[in-house]
């Protein structure tokens, strides 16, 4: 297959890209991606080299780009990872995520209306749910009840994507994943940023009273979950992918000081995130019956990988922290009551 992936610098992008072209996959793989602070090349190094890999800087939102790309290239599937794809940055500033995520999306279901290609595989998130109570577990026909700036911009792709297929018979595959870990996730998220601070004695902010719930699905799982279903999905179709390991935040919070030898003295419950989901929860009965895949990665299996690969690559971390997430660190974090008072009461 000829692929075109937008987002393969960020994190599950560039796990998807070193994979197919790893295993042989991808004829050809066009990577599209405006290199954001979330977008580092330095993901791409172990494919740089190879000849069926090549690199476009750009942004989604430009329609010439994205219309001259497919028209060169003329890939057989777009595989779409590129988004702002980070909760609490969504509520300190959501324009971006709405450009991204929403208008960047249209323009690429555009690109492919006109000059069709086999599949287009969006990749969205279980969050578009919403906050699920127990023991209620959301199938693809489940409501839409997005809570965050960042869940609505996702659900709002979604329908967008669908509706292409309804209307002009585009081939769309949309996928809903449960929250990903792994190796170079930037390190805003959870587990990674969890991880640093742990490896450097600094307290571990935990959200609220820590008992939101989670469920795990690590990075390669998921890739090997989207590889399959370029293959066998079905278009026009919804799937669910969950990692099958629901946690609450204390929970992970905890296994990480466990694994990292750190003492529990470390966590710090802090202010909590406005609009803070509580559960999230997906049943992926339909693509392990469709498509016969399922999670291989053990949690406590892959946390140590995780954590293994943190401690390596410390350089990695060292560059993706300089610069820009400074600003975002300390707005999200030793600001965070008064900045939270200010963005609800405005
Ligand atoms: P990420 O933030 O690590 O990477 C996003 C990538 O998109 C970056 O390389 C960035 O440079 C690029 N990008 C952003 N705006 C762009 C634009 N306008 N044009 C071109 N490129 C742009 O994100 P991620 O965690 O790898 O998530 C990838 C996708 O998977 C997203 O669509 C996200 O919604 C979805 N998803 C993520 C998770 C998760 O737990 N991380 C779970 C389910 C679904
Ligand atoms: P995150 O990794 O941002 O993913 P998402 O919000 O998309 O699920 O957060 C995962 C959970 O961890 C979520 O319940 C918020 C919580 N959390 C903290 O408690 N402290 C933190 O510093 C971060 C980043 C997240």
């Amino acid at each position: 297959m000829k692929l075109l992936v937008t987002g393969g610098a960020g994190f599950i992008g560039s796990a998807f890209v070193r994979m197919m072209i790893g295993a042989g996959c991808a004829r050809e793989l066009l990577v599209l991606d405006k290199l954001t602070y979330a977008g580092n090349l330095e993901n791409l190094a172990p494919v740089a080299g190879d000849p069926r890999y090549r690199f476009v800087r750009g942004d989604i939102c430009d329609a010439t780009l994205v219309e001259h790309l497919l028209e060169e290239f003329r890939p057989d599937a777009i595989v779409h990872f590129a988004a702002e794809s980070h909760v609490d940055r969504s509520i300190l500033s959501p324009a971006p995520v709405f450009e991204t995520n929403l208008r960047g999306t249209f323009v690429l279901l555009e690109a492919a209306r006109k000059h069709g290609l086999g599949v287009f595989l969006h990749v969205s998130t279980d969050e578009v749910y919403g906050s699920l109570p127990e023991p209620l577990e959301a199938d693809e026909n489940f409501p839409l009840r997005p809570s965050s700036p960042y869940s609505a911009s996702k659900a709002g792709a979604d329908l967008l994507v669908l509706s292409y297929f309804t209307t002009y018979r585009v081939p769309v595959i949309v996928t809903r994943a449960s929250n990903n870990y792994g190796p170079y996730q930037f390190p805003e998220k959870l587990i990674p940023l969890m991880i640093g601070h742990a490896m450097e004695d600094r307290p571990l902010p935990v959200y609220g009273d820590g008992g939101n719930v989670r469920d795990w699905l690590y990075v390669e799982d998921h890739c090997r979950a989207l590889a399959l279903l370029l293959e066998k999905g079905r278009t026009g179709e919804i799937y669910n992918v969950g990692g099958n390991c629901a946690l609450p935040n204390l929970e992970v919070v905890r296994r990480i000081l466990r694994i990292t030898g750190k003492p529990e003295s470390l966590i710090r419950f802090v202010a909590d995130r406005p609009g803070h989901d509580r559960r999230y929860a997906i049943s992926s009965r339909k693509i392990q019956q469709e498509i016969g895949w399922r999670p291989e990665t053990d949690f406590e299996e892959g946390l140590r990988r995780t954590v293994a690969w943190y401690r390596e690559n410390a350089g990695w971390v060292a560059r993706v922290l300089s610069g820009e997430y400074r600003r975002y660190y300390e707005q999200n974090y030793l600001n965070r009551e008064a900045e939270i008072r200010r963005l609800v009461r405005s």
